[in-house]
């Protein structure tokens, strides 16, 4: 799959992105998807937006990851879905038997299926139960049969349900229509993960040029963005918030650099994890 001029094109940033920071993403296997292309993009966003993504979406996968694998561990029946899954590797850093959901437009799942089918076949990722789901989430019917897909599936095992890069391009009705099929679907005690964006981005450097560059180079206008803050969280019925943290903080918890203490440089990316109640 060449590297598309649209939104797509960000699951290949965020994957060289991991790749870069390995040491801090521990993905170990987001080399897999770097190519001469990835990187030429990879350069170009750098230059053009800031040159800190790799760090960022490192710490973003390490956060995310490290409440995934606590979880699989404290829960032997678990299951993982990830949607807009991008081409993370998830389900090969946690332990089997955890079965996993990925979910993304097709052409992404077209590719990412056939590269993981023979990456397996070749012994250079391990096996591991993964099941994908083809889906456009601005569709309504994808969306309903995503609710089938996501109930039939959980049934009543312990879920960990991942958002990571999908937030804030997703139209809030969207948003909302996703969370009431987890919250529909997932028993008392599993987890919903994911990162936003709050209303006061819209002033940071880093991210007036990274508007301005996904408008120009993917097509993605300005004005579709979906930015909430914590209030907006603690109203998501059926659920108790866990953490929100942000990138900056979690820079403190695993590196001793100090490149994202600084408002001029960093995209704030904010995490959050909420509990089933
Ligand atoms: C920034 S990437 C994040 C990928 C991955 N979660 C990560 O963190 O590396 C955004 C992902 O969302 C997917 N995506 C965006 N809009 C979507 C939609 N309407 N339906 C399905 N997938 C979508 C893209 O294809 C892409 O894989």
């Amino acid at each position: 799959m060449e590297v598309p001029n649209n939104i797509s094109a960000t699951a290949f940033l965020s994957s060289q992105s991991r790749a870069r920071a390995a040491e801090v993403s521990k993905d170990s296997y987001s080399g897999l998807w770097v190519s001469p292309e990835t990187i030429h993009l990879w350069d170009d966003f750098a230059e053009n937006v800031y040159p800190h993504d790799d760090l960022e979406l490192a710490l973003r996968c390490r956060f995310f990851l490290e409440k995934l694998q606590s979880f699989v561990k404290e829960n032997a029946n678990s299951i993982f879905i990830n949607i807009a899954a991008g081409f993370t590797s998830y389900p090969f850093l946690i332990e089997p038997p955890c079965p996993s959901i990925e979910v993304d437009y097709p052409h992404v799942i077209d590719f990412k299926s056939s590269q993981l089918k023979k990456w397996q076949e070749e012994g250079i990722l391990p096996k591991r139960e993964i099941e994908f789901f083809p889906t456009d989430l601005k569709n309504a019917s994808n969306l309903s049969d995503l609710r089938k897909a996501v109930g039939d599936r959980i049934y009543e095992q312990p879920s960990y349900i991942l958002m990571e890069g999908i937030t804030y391009y997703l139209d809030i009705p969207i948003l909302k229509n996703l969370l009431e099929i987890f919250r529909d679907s997932q028993v008392k005690g599993s987890l919903v993960a994911f990162d936003f964006w709050k209303p006061d981005i819209v002033n940071s450097p880093v991210f007036l040029k990274l508007e301005k560059y996904f408008a120009e180079r993917f097509g993605f206008e300005a004005r579709t963005y979906n930015l909430f803050d914590a209030e907006f969280i603690s109203s998501i019925e059926g659920y108790e918030i866990v953490e929100i943290t942000d990138v900056a903080q979690q820079e403190k918890v695993y590196c001793t650099s100090e490149l994202l203490q600084n408002y001029e440089s960093l995209l704030m990316e904010n995490y959050a994890v909420l509990i089933k109640v």
